[in-house]
């Protein structure tokens, strides 16, 4: 499919720091970005936030449209603000999963144009690797560590021995905690996504209200789950309104937050202590949480472990995360993808 230069996958790259491009558009954000090793020399995200929020959650069929709507003024604005042409470009790193089939297969269709275009590799992301590789971005951290991945879609643990070598140990068994958090706001009637606005209520709530109690503490096999939870919430709110008495919004944000995240931060934690490693990285959407961010790292402190975490901005769906992980693709000769490469929902 490519020609002599790529022949040999990532080879032409030896021994230089690659200009990367990243892409993501497995979900509500187009995004793409460019990195020169571990420096983002652009980051652009199209948002789209105000399209959904009438739906009040992503509506498949049109997040798909309107990521083919912004694509390519996305890679445009990224190339600008790089002060770049497609001709700096060395490879270019694409999501193909996890996410929404026809959203993915924007960016991955993007993506394999530029490279077919240019004659420059491809690299195949996964996502949630992408969220983990965001710790990276413009820092010393190296592997190894262990990560939590909190979004909207996952909720896992990983062991992350190398830039290329990632282990789950432990994982949600039903829903993702970003989900339970867009739900409860939902039901409280706060505007998607409602992570956000969770995290703000519950600063000024107390955590008072007992859903669902984990009386057995971390599971032996490092599992989680949301589905009871989420559930506990809704009957609480439902039996409320029932009996017609007031709900104090902001103590259902506190209590459901802390149970949501105290179990969580304690999973991450044995987990860490099981592994023997020192660092504890926090990654995806939900690591944008204040209470989590602020107990993992009180708790892990407490222990001797050390905590880092993105900055918000590169802790929600972006494509710079991407591009590093992309990066450390390309620098290992690993995860280059053809021209059959196909979006992959469920990966
Ligand atoms: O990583 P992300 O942008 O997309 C996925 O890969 O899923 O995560 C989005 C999720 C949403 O559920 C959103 O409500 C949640 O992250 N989120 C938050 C906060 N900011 C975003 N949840 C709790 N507190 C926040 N501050
Ligand atoms: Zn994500």
């Amino acid at each position: 499919m490519y020609t002599e230069k790529t022949k040999n996958k990532f080879d032409f790259l030896k021994g230089k720091d690659p200009v990367v491009m990243g892409v993501e558009s497995s979900c509500d954000e187009t995004a793409v970005a460019i990195l020169k090793g571990r420096q983002v020399l652009s980051n652009v995200v199209a948002s789209q936030i105000d399209i959904h929020r009438k739906y009040g959650g992503v509506v498949p069929e049109v997040a798909s449209r309107s990521h083919t709507d912004v694509i390519i003024s996305c890679v445009d604005k990224a190339l600008s603000d790089a002060g770049l042409s497609l001709e700096n470009i060395d490879c270019v790193g694409v999501t193909y999963g996890a996410g929404l089939i026809g959203a993915l297969l924007v960016g991955v269709s993007a993506a394999k144009a530029i490279c077919m275009a240019k004659d420059i590799p491809l690299v195949k992301v996964n996502h949630i690797e992408g969220h983990i590789c965001a710790n990276y971005i413009n820092t010393e951290l190296k592997p190894p560590f262990i990560s939590l991945v909190a979004s909207g879609g996952h909720t896992s643990i990983y062991k992350v021995s190398g830039y290329n070598e990632y282990e789950v140990l432990g994982a949600t068994r039903d829903d993702a905690i970003g989900e339970a958090f867009d739900k409860v706001a939902r039901l409280l009637g706060l505007p998607y996504p409602g992570g956000p606005q969770v995290d703000r209520l519950a600063k000024e709530g107390k955590p008072t209200i007992k859903f669902y109690k984990h009386d057995k503490g971390v599971n032996s096999d490092l599992s989680l789950s949301y589905s009871g939870l989420k559930t506990a919430v809704v009957n609480y709110i439902h039996n409320a309104n029932q009996r017609g008495e007031d709900i104090n919004a902001a103590d259902v944000c506190a209590s459901f937050t802390s149970e949501a995240v105290d179990l969580l931060v304690d999973t991450t934690i044995e987990a860490a202590k099981r592994s023997g490693l020192k660092t504890i990285v926090l990654a995806g959407g939900v690591a944008a949480n204040s209470y989590l961010r602020a107990k993992l790292q009180t708790e892990g402190e407490k222990r001797g472990f050390t905590i880092k975490y993105p900055p918000i901005e590169l802790c929600t769906d972006n494509a710079a995360m991407i591009a590093m992980r992309a990066y450390y693709s390309a620098v290992e000769n690993v995860n280059y993808a053809d021209m059959s490469l196909n979006a992959r929902p469920s990966l």
